[in-house]
């Protein structure tokens, strides 16, 4: 890279002052840029002093150790270029700004804030004597306590619990099983800040759409069977036709059920709405109830498969929150008896220390002149927080990344905290050009991420409707 100029965009945000969000695709120097940003906040100026003058006041924090590992590295040799060039005090300027990188706050957000609990101990409560996890210790720790609750919760016959296990299994597959779905929920839980009562209050916010849910599907199935009713009169008898005028009184039957409200969701059986859709298919009549009822590869679509995997989804969900809710408190229970702290809990634990001691954010806030965060798009919620109370008096912060990149999805990262910020810092800079990939792989990931980005609608397969919220909002909950 040494022997690389920065081009003029590039050089627009390594040189941006004040609060600065760099928004650009893989490859297209984003870490780079930061690099070069740290060091020119260090740079002697022509006019005065650096902007900042000490290392140890800049914070640079990204989510991996990998990452971090890689901000190190290009600031490291970014320096050396500097140093390869000065003379005289510059040189000195620049070898004092390496001694101070060995000590400098250059981490992954967990290990920063780590270092905030350590450096705050009164304030943050926490027993002196923790035993601190990493990810992958947290992991195991966790998937342990899970499955010894589930055990026992299933042994005295908890319904939810034995639901979850034989759909599931206990720890079968890739996935973990039930205790890999417990687990992973429990996460994204609490990497969206939320806990028991936020879930149970989710809940019940969806429990309370359900009249107007079941109102949308009776209408819908009576639509459907009229519709259909006056298609098969008018249509010519075709041996496709025929064949769905054969087999259409019992769908008329089901729908009509539906219509008067006498079939509740569950007795609904998807299978049999799929077959009515393939005999729709073949008679060329698709079109007549696209709107309510449609299929599409593996899903069914449409107003009455929407209301119908909602309404279906809401009892299994209840038992699901429900036992989230006990796992939860009693995985809060036993860190609490071991003395322990998992991987999450530092950031948690962190923000809570934030929020409630406005004195140790203020003291942060006098001693970090500049906040740089790469990889920001994975950021979830609460590690968001953190940040932004570091930021909020007067530290400028210069973020850096890629909404398409997101690899954290599934581990609670929040695209939208990123879209916010970036709103919130006025617009981003773009990087357009990219240095390490073909235009080919570009658009791949391009349509990947038109893909990714998209907020899923409810499913109407029970089984994957997710009783989260997305993260449209984070006060409001709701999944419709
Ligand atoms: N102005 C530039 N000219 C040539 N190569 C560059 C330039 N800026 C960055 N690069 C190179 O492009 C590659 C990707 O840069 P990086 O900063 O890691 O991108 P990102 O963080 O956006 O993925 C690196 O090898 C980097 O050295
Ligand atoms: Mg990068």
């Amino acid at each position: 890279m040494s022997d690389r100029e920065p081009t003029p965009e590039q050089w627009r945000a390594i040189r941006a002052e004040g609060s600065v969000a760099v928004r650009a695709g893989a490859g297209s120097g984003k870490t780079t840029v930061l690099a070069h940003h740290f060091l020119y906040l260090l740079r002697p100026r022509p006019e005065g002093p650096p902007l900042i003058d000490e290392v140890g006041r800049i914070l640079a924090i990204t989510f991996t150790e990998k990452a971090a590992a890689e901000m190190k590295q290009k600031i490291h040799t970014l320096l050396a270029v500097e140093l390869g060039r000065a003379t005289g005090t510059e040189r000195r300027h620049w070898e004092r700004v390496r001694r101070e990188l060995l000590a400098a706050r250059v981490s992954t957000i967990h290990a920063f804030c780590a270092r905030l609990l350590r450096e705050n101990p009164l304030e943050a409560g926490i027993d002196p004597r923790a035993t601190i996890l990493d990810e992958h210790e947290s992991q195991a720790y966790v998937e342990a306590a899970v499955e010894e609750e589930l055990v026992a919760r299933v042994r005295r016959g908890d319904p939810a619990g034995r639901e979850l296990v034989q759909r599931h299994g206990l720890r079968r597959g890739r996935q973990g099983g039930a205790v890999g779905v417990c687990v992973r929920l429990l996460a994204s839980l609490g990497r969206t800040g939320r806990d028991g009562v936020w879930l149970a209050a989710a809940m019940e916010h969806q429990e309370a759409l359900a009249p107007v849910a079941t109102a949308a599907l009776r209408e819908a199935a009576e639509r459907i069977a009229a519709r259909l009713r006056s298609a098969l009169g008018a249509a010519r008898d075709t041996p496709t036709v025929a064949r769905l005028r054969a087999a259409w009184p019992p769908y008329e039957a089901m729908l009509e059920e539906i219509g008067r409200g006498g079939a509740a969701a569950p007795v609904l059986e998807t299978g049999r709405l799929e077959d009515l859709c393939r005999l729709l298919g073949a008679a060329r009549l698709t079109g007549t109830v696209r709107d309510d009822l449609a299929y599409d590869g593996p899903r069914l679509r449409g107003v009455l498969a929407e209301e119908y995997g909602f309404l279906a989804a809401l009892a299994p969900a209840r038992r699901l929150t429900e036992l989230l809710v006990a796992l939860g408190a009693a995985l809060r229970e036993r860190k609490r008896v071991d003395g322990v702290l998992a991987f999450d809990d530092l950031i948690a634990e962190a923000r809570a220390l934030l929020a409630d001691h406005p004195a140790v954010g203020a003291r942060c806030a006098r001693e970090l002149r500049a906040i740089l965060v790469d990889e920001f798009q994975d950021t979830d919620a609460v590690q968001a927080e953190v940040i932004e109370r570091l930021a909020s008096p007067g530290v400028p912060l210069f973020v850096v990344g890629d909404e398409k990149q997101s690899i954290y999805g599934f581990r609670g990262a929040d695209v939208t905290v990123f879209r916010r910020a970036w709103e919130r810092l006025g617009g981003a800079l773009p990087l357009g050009r990219n240095f390490r990939s073909q235009p080919a792989i570009l658009d791949f990931v391009n349509g990947l991420a038109a893909g990714t980005m998209r907020v899923p609608a409810t499913s109407p397969h029970p089984g994957r409707w997710t009783v989260l919220a997305t993260s449209r909002s984070c006060s409001a909950p709701s999944t419709r």
